[in-house]
């Protein structure tokens, strides 16, 4: 199947929302897509096939850019399983890997959240804390990272993975 990863461009915003929609609704909405793409241009990817977007995965780095952020991923569910998450996650990780202060990467999970956690892992990411009461009383955020010095050995794990060159 030709899946290609592409930046995303800004008239695909109303495609990507629909989509986020049936994903994972209520997680996110319009405002927050269009700040993510002002903020981080190039850490927004989308995976495409037959020129339909089937997934896209947002990304960010902090002000001082030693810490960047896996920030939503999503796949449409006709295309789960078969590693367009994985090469999301990596399009984004060659992104960051452009910043040259990059100290590391972080990314919030759901314990529950096996596919995602187990894509995490396939480039090196650790379980690295738990924030109690982050979305409110009893809901604890879990908090995986990479240290950019794990970064080289991904490639071996990662195999298969290829992004299509910048259009
Ligand atoms: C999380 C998500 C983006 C992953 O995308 P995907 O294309 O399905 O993931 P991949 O095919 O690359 O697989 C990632 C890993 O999950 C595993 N996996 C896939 N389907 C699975 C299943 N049904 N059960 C358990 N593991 C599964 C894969 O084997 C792979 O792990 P491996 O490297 O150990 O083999 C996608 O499932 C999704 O959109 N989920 C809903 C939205 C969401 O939860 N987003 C993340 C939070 S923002």
């Amino acid at each position: 199947m030709d899946v290609r990863i592409e930046p995303v461009r800004r008239d695909d915003f109303s495609e990507m929302i629909r989509l986020a929609d049936l994903t994972l609704p209520d997680r996110m909405n319009l405002h927050e897509l269009k700040k993510y793409i002002e903020l981080f241009p190039e850490l927004i990817f989308k995976a495409t096939h037959e020129g339909r977007l089937i997934g896209f995965g947002c990304a960010g780095i902090d002000m001082y850019q030693t810490t960047g952020w896996l920030l939503f991923s999503n796949v449409h569910q006709d295309y789960q399983g078969k590693g367009i998450g994985k090469r999301l996650v990596e399009a984004r990780l060659q992104a960051l890997r452009q910043f040259s202060t990059l100290q590391q990467v972080l990314v919030t999970v759901s314990e529950t959240n096996i596919k995602s956690i187990r894509a995490l892992e396939a480039f090196g990411f650790v379980l690295a804390q738990k924030e109690e009461d982050y979305y409110g009383t009893g809901k604890q955020r879990n908090i995986m990272t990479l240290p950019v010095l794990a970064m080289p050995s991904l490639a071996p794990k990662a195999a298969g993975v290829s992004i299509n060159p910048v259009l």
